[in-house]
């Protein structure tokens, strides 16, 4: 008899981890399967955030921003740096190690709450009498049942057609994050997410960087005012983006990769680099879950199809995170993970979609919640807008950081707090006020009534909140 469980989940990433944790602590016998190995072939828990995305990046951006500070603006502090070197095998090896305290700190996870780990690839056999059965495919095969099942499967880079990744001159995400030395000329497609923020780590090691952009806007999804002051600091920076170009052939060879695009204007051109990172989207992961065997429906682009509350095709089958639509965001798969879980026990999970942030951990960072000043307008909602910029500040004059502003939204009626923006110092932790305020449908006035501590890059979103009501005190 195959071993049998309350919950089974499909994927240790950042949602599949989550939801195996808060299904055992609300007192189900749970199992997580997870293919991911490391370098010597064992389990490397935590999924694409841990492994590939959201944590070595940003030990990458800490490196390389420590690197660009000495190199640029010591001096301005007056602190002299002589014979500044740069070791980036040293500084690959502490991203790994970073990594690996993640991935560590999910198989203690795991052990104190009791959730039983297979290591492989797990996919449905076949449903039977209020069970699904599951395959564990990995150093041994493994047969398995489960009540519930969480499809928490991630995603993958999209490769760009006619340019398969090889992980030596075409890179994806896993590549772009451990090139061996700094690259003369690096190119990237795509001036996304991942673009901005690894074109700014290799950009501030050293790297000429250019990035090709097929939209003629520039972060299109921002609101326009932040992404504009974005642009600025990024061109400022020496980040070369050359918007609404049309990709053609890509060549690589061993001397580099060799691009072809039509510019802007129409007018053909061409650019050689060392290394190419492909940063255009990603695609949902269900090859490999055998979705067929029990006709799980998936979208037309392979994404597994679920309700607003993560409800799949099948009786309870449940899919969370970058498996399903919504945003590529790890805390928007946690959120969905603890959802379902609660789902299960009965409780009322809930994700709230209107008050997902979204970082961009560039130098300046962008943060923002909630709606852009562009969607309001389109949706002819009528409001109210407050900016303060980060040089009127304090602490930003103190840190030496007083690049961007931040921006509040809010209703022209009701003053309710519609959106934040925020392009600057430390936007990913300023951003947190924003959310709970948003959370509890405050308005710009409550904001501009908390007493903020002085000086602190807080009171920026405090001064926005009073010019939403044309009253700030420092600008
Ligand atoms: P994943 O993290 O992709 O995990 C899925 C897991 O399932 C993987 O381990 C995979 O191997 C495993 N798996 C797949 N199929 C099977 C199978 N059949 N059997 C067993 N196991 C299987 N998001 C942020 O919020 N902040 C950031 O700063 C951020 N930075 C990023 C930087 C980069 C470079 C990238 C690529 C992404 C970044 N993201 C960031 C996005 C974030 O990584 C994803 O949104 C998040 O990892 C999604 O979590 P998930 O649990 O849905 O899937
Ligand atoms: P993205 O969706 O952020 O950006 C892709 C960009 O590529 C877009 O601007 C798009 O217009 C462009 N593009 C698409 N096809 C193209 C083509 N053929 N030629 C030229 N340009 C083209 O995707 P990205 O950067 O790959 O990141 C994937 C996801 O990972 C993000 O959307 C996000 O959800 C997540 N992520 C989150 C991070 C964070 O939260 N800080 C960091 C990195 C990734």
């Amino acid at each position: 008899m195959s071993k049998q469980f309350d919950v089974i989940v499909i994927g240790g990433g950042p949602g599949g981890y989550i939801a195996a944790i808060r299904a055992a602590q609300l007192g189900f016998n749970v199992a997580c399967i997870d293919e991911w190995k490391n370098a010597k072939g064992g389990p490397a828990l935590g999924g694409t955030c841990t492994n590939v995305g959201c944590i070595p990046s940003k030990a990458l951006l800490q490196s390389s921003e420590h690197f660009d500070q000495a190199s640029h603006h010591f001096a301005e502090h007056g602190i002299e740096v002589k014979g500044l070197g740069l070791d980036v095998a040293k500084m690959l090896a502490r991203k790994d190690n970073v990594v690996k305290q993640n991935n560590d700190g999910i198989v203690y996870l795991f052990k104190k709450n009791k959730v039983t780990f297979f290591h492989g690839r797990g996919s449905f056999a076949a449903a039977r009498e209020g069970l699904y059965d599951i395959q564990v495919a990995g150093a041994a095969e493994e047969a398995i049942s489960g009540k519930h099942i969480i499809v928490a499967t991630g995603s993958s880079a999209r490769a760009l057609p006619g340019a398969p990744f090889d992980e030596e001159n075409i890179l994806s995400n896993d590549g772009a994050l451990r090139i061996g030395g700094v690259p003369k000329k690096l190119g990237l497609i795509g001036s996304g997410v991942i673009g901005l923020e690894m074109g700014s780590v290799w950009r501030r090691l050293g790297a000429e960087v250019t990035v090709l952009e097929g939209l003629p806007t520039f972060l299109g999804a921002v609101d326009q005012q932040i992404a504009k002051e974005a642009k600025k600091a990024f061109d400022k920076q020496g980040l070369k983006i050359a918007l609404g170009v049309k990709v053609g052939e890509v060549k690589s060879s061993k001397k580099g990769v060799n691009i072809a695009y039509t510019d802007a204007k129409g007018e053909a051109q061409t650019l050689d680099v060392d290394k190419l990172i492909i940063s255009i989207g990603r695609v949902a992961n269900t090859q490999g879950l055998n979705p067929e065997a029990v006709g799980l429906k998936l979208d037309e682009r392979g994404a597994v199809v679920v309700d607003d509350e993560c409800r799949a095709s099948l009786p309870n089958v449940w899919a969370i995170g970058d498996v399903v639509r919504g945003p590529m965001l790890a805390h928007k798969a946690e959120e969905e993970g603890v959802a379902v879980a609660e789902r299960i026990a009965g409780q009322h999970g809930h994700v709230n979609f209107n008050t997902i942030p979204w970082v961009i951990y560039t130098n300046p960072e962008i943060a923002w919640v909630g709606q852009t000043e562009e969607q309001l307008k389109a949706a002819g909602r009528a409001y109210k807008a407050g900016t303060f910029p980060f040089m009127a500040n304090g602490r930003a004059r103190a840190l030496g950081d007083t690049t961007g502003m931040v921006k509040m939204l809010a209703d022209a009626a009701t003053d309710e707090i519609l959106g934040v923006h925020i392009v600057g110092p430390m936007a990913s932790e300023l951003i947190a006020e924003c959310v709970v305020a948003m959370e509890f449908r405050a308005s710009s006035e409550d904001i501009a009534r908390i007493c903020h501590a002085h000086p602190s890059l807080s009171e920026a979103t405090k001064e926005a909140a009073l010019a939403v009501d044309k009253r700030t005190l420092n600008f």
